[in-house]
């Protein structure tokens, strides 16, 4: 009786239900088809802990799986999940070295429940630089997925956006037509994210408030929504938080809204 109390208390508190009673009341909303998180915060989980920088990593993994399965029973269609960027390779080699070694063991663990709930992982990045083992494993995984029609899990792997804007502008000059003007199709065309629809939402863990060179042609029109929480402690909660916010905005794409048309 006094636990079921508490737990009556609890939801209360949290103003807003359960977990799975918030779940059903976003699903009945629009629910954005892509969403891209930029997964920051990791050193400063492990830091906090007194741990190496690595280890907040690991953890970050682990969420990986808890975000997917959230976004997969929510219907999202695409999630990419910035993992490493062109600039990381900065980093201390051991830190690049662990972080390389990631998505083999995330895909070794996890990639028979992902097959079972039909997701379908990509990778979007330029892949040139990346060790065989790393890519080996991605491939292994892009190959086993490919015909998977749920939730595509989309990692940015050795992803740049000014690299992609650098490589699309290459691949447009040698298909170069004097008598024809470059369109925004001809540029997307050559983006990394392929035929993926533009993000409708854009989730960055930590407090940061910056894109790092994170998708800057595909977000232009996207949702942002940022959290304080650090990558390895955000959850199915925050991520309905943001679900539910991004819910409550009002999307024009730089026209007005319709009541505003008469
Ligand atoms: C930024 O945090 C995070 C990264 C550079 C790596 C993100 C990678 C993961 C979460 C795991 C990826 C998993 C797979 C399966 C590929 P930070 O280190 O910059 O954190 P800080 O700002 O607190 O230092």
């Amino acid at each position: 009786m006094i636990k079921k109390f508490q737990q009556l208390l609890k939801e209360q508190k949290s103003n807003t239900g359960t977990y799975e009673q918030r779940k059903k009341q976003v699903m009945k909303g629009s629910i954005p088809e892509h969403v891209a998180i930029i997964m920051d915060g990791n050193g400063r989980w492990a830091q906090k802990r007194a741990m190496p920088r690595i280890m907040g990593h690991h953890e970050g993994m682990k969420v990986v799986r808890k975000i997917t399965r959230a976004a997969n029973e929510l219907n999202v269609k695409v999630l990419t999940l910035y993992a490493f960027s062109t600039e990381n390779w900065k980093r201390p080699k051991m830190e690049v070295e662990f972080l390389m070694k990631l998505p083999e063991e995330f895909l070794s663990t996890f990639l028979p429940e992902l097959i079972e709930e039909n997701v379908q992982v990509r990778v979007m990045g330029n892949k040139e630089r990346l060790p065989a083992h790393t890519l080996n494993a991605v491939n292994n995984a892009i190959e086993r997925t490919k015909e998977n029609t749920g939730l595509i899990l989309n990692f940015a792997l050795n992803y740049g956006s000014r690299d992609e804007l650098v490589y699309a502008v290459n691949k447009l000059m040698e298909e170069a037509d004097p008598n024809k003007a470059v369109t925004e199709a001809d540029i997307q065309k050559h983006l990394m994210s392929g035929d993926l629809k533009d993000p409708d939402l854009l989730i960055r863990t930590s407090g940061e408030i910056r894109l790092s060179n994170f998708m800057l042609w595909q977000l232009a029109y996207a949702e942002f929504w940022f959290t304080d929480v650090l990558w390895p402690d955000f959850r199915g909660e925050h991520f309905l938080s943001a679900l539910e916010d991004y819910q409550n905005r009002g999307r024009r794409f730089g026209g007005v809204k319709d009541v505003d048309k008469k």
